[in-house]
Parts: structure tokens; C-alpha cells; sequence
């Protein structure tokens, strides 16, 4: 199937590793052009330059902290400045801030907040302008289950993913008019370098002893019985932005393996 997009451009924030890097993969080999963040430049470089190697597209970097309003300002001014004009954004950037309650700090929730609040609003709000003038524009937010269903591991991202669902719904109702199309993804887990670092908590929340066994307690919940892959993610998020998915707006797409057994 043609996506379409050829020739668009795109910024994807956090895509140093993971489900980020997967998404500017798939989009170089749609001839989407394409800028890069991440915090370690020299992560970042390396990735963007096997980026170009594997796929030959357009595909730029800067380093930005996603939770700096000046680094988001730089990001969004870098591709325009490349690009002339922004037509996707794909929020990616950030952390699972997991634990339960009693573990949760301010500080901790603080910049969970900064990541994935104010860091997604504040991209939306610096291309949003952009998108609106040339009436085509692509947003994905990448969520997370526990926005639709409370976890109480996932207590601190929990309260973020569901402002982030809200957020999504909302805009994608104010952008509608303008063609701008705002969706989310709710990964459930991933096999990306996060789950590592979650690992060591999770065996302690679920009381067992080996990752391994971790791993395939947290696996059982998903109808397919098993983590997802990146590119499983990236293949969904390509597609919403894609001229294909010109009537898909407001939805928040559960990507899973069937994870969350509501009816949303
Ligand atoms: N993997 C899962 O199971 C899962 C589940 C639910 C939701 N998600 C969500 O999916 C998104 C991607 O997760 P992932 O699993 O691909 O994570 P990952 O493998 O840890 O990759 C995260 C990427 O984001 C960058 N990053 C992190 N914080 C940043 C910041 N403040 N500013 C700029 N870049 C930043 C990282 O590079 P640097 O460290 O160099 O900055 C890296 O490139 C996240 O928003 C996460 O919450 C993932």
C-alpha cells in the first residue's frame, strides 16, 4: 500500500532507541524526511547515522531535553530550518515513571509531568501553527495502558497518560477543522531498553526472583502472551500518519497484544 507521504517531514522526540528509533526507520523508508532527538549526543549521532546508512533518507539530529522549552524550541526551529515545514510530530520522548504509591516522590512525578505534560503540549503548541497554515498535519501522542486502566505499579504514569488521553481527544476536536489529526498509541509492554530498566522493579513488585520469570508474569496479561516489538508499534504509528488515515482522529489505539480487557 502507498502510506502517501512521501516527501513529508517529520519530527520524532526520543528516537535515539526503541519505539522512537523504529518510527524514523519506518518513515526514512516511506521517503519521509526526518529529525531526531534524544539527551546523549552521542547515542543520537549514532543511531541518525545508521538511520541514513540502512534506508538512505533525509534524517537530521538535535540533541534535545524534551522536558527544556529552549530544547523544544531548538527541535522545532531545526526542522523547519531543514525541512521548511513540519507535517507530523510524533511525541515519543520519555520515561515509565513506575512504583506504587508509597514510593512516589514530588520530584519524581514533577518530571514525569515535565516529560510527557508540558514536553508533548509544548511541541503541539510550536507546530501546531505550522500544520494549521498549510491544513495537513499529523500528531501522535505515545500514552500508555495504565492512562485507561489504573495499575497500581504504574500509579505515576498512570496520572499523566490519562491527562495525556484527555489532551488527545480534546485537540484532535479543536484541530478537526484545520485537517490537523491528533491520535495516541497505549503501548503495553514493549521489549525496549525501558523495560530493562524497569526489570528490577518489577520482579520486586511481583514478588519473583529471576527477570526472566518477571517477564513472563507481566507477558501472561496479553491475549497474544508475549511483549511487543518495536516495529509492531512503529507499523501503526506510520499508518496514522499516513494519507491513508485521512478520516482517523481522536483515537486512542491500543497497542498491546490485547493487554486491556476494557471496551476503550
Ligand atoms: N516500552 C514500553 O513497554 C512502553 C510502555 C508504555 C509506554 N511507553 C512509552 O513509549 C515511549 C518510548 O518508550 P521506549 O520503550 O521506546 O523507551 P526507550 O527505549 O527508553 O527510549 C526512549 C527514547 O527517548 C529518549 N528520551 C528519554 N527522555 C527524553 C527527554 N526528556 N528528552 C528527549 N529525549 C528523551 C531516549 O534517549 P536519551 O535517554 O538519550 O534522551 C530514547 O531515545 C515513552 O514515552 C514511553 O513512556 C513504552
Amino acid at each position: 500500500m502507498d502510506l502517501g507521504i512521501k516527501g513529508r517531514a517529520a519530527i520524532v522526540t526520543g528516537a535515539s532507541r526503541g519505539i522512537g528509533r523504529e518510527t524514523a526507520r519506518q518513515f526514512l523508508e516511506e521517503g519521509v524526511r526526518v529529525m531526531i532527538c534524544g539527551r546523549n549526543a552521542e547515542t543520537l549521532e549514532k543511531t541518525r547515522a545508521e538511520l541514513a546508512k540502512q534506508t538512505g533518507g533525509e534524517v537530521h539530529a538535535v540533541v534535545a531535553d524534551m522536558t527544556i522549552e529552549a530544547d523544544i524550541a531548538k527541535l522545532v526551529a531545526a526542522a523547519q530550518q531543514k525541512f521548511g515545514t513540519v507535517d507530523i510530530l510524533i511525541n515519543n520522548a520519555g520515561q515509565m515513571y513506575s512504583g506504587r504509591f508509597a514510593a512516589m516522590t514530588d520530584a519524581g512525578l514533577k518530571e514525569q509531568f515535565e516529560t510527557k505534560i508540558f514536553g508533548f503540549l509544548r511541541a503541539i503548541r510550536l507546530v501546531y501553527p505550522i500544520m494549521k497554515a498549510q491544513k495537513w498535519g499529523r500528531i501522535i501522542n505515545i500514552i500508555g495502558g495504565a492512562g485507561k486502566e489504573p495499575d497500581p505499579y504504574m500509579f505515576g504514569s498512570g496520572i499523566t497518560n490519562s491527562g495525556l488521553l484527555n489532551i488527545t481527544k480534546s485537540l484532535s476536536t479543536e484541530f478537526g477543522e484545520d485537517n490537523v489529526l491528533v491520535n495516541a498509541i497505549c503501548p503495553g509492554w514493549v521489549a525496549t531498553n525501558l523495560w530493562e530498566r524497569n526489570a528490577e522493579g518489577l520482579k520486586a513488585d511481583l514478588q519473583v526472583k529471576t527477570e526472566e520469570e518477571a517477564r513472563r508474569l507481566a507477558a501472561r496479561k496479553n491475549s497474544l502472551n508475549r511483549f511487543g516489538k518495536p516495529e509492531e508499534l512503529a507499523n501503526a504509528i506510520v499508518f496514522l500518519c499516513s494519507e491513508r488515515s485521512s478520516y482517523i482522529t481522536g483515537v486512542s489505539l491500543n497497542l498491546d497484544g490485547g493487554r486491556l480487557k476494557g471496551l476503550w
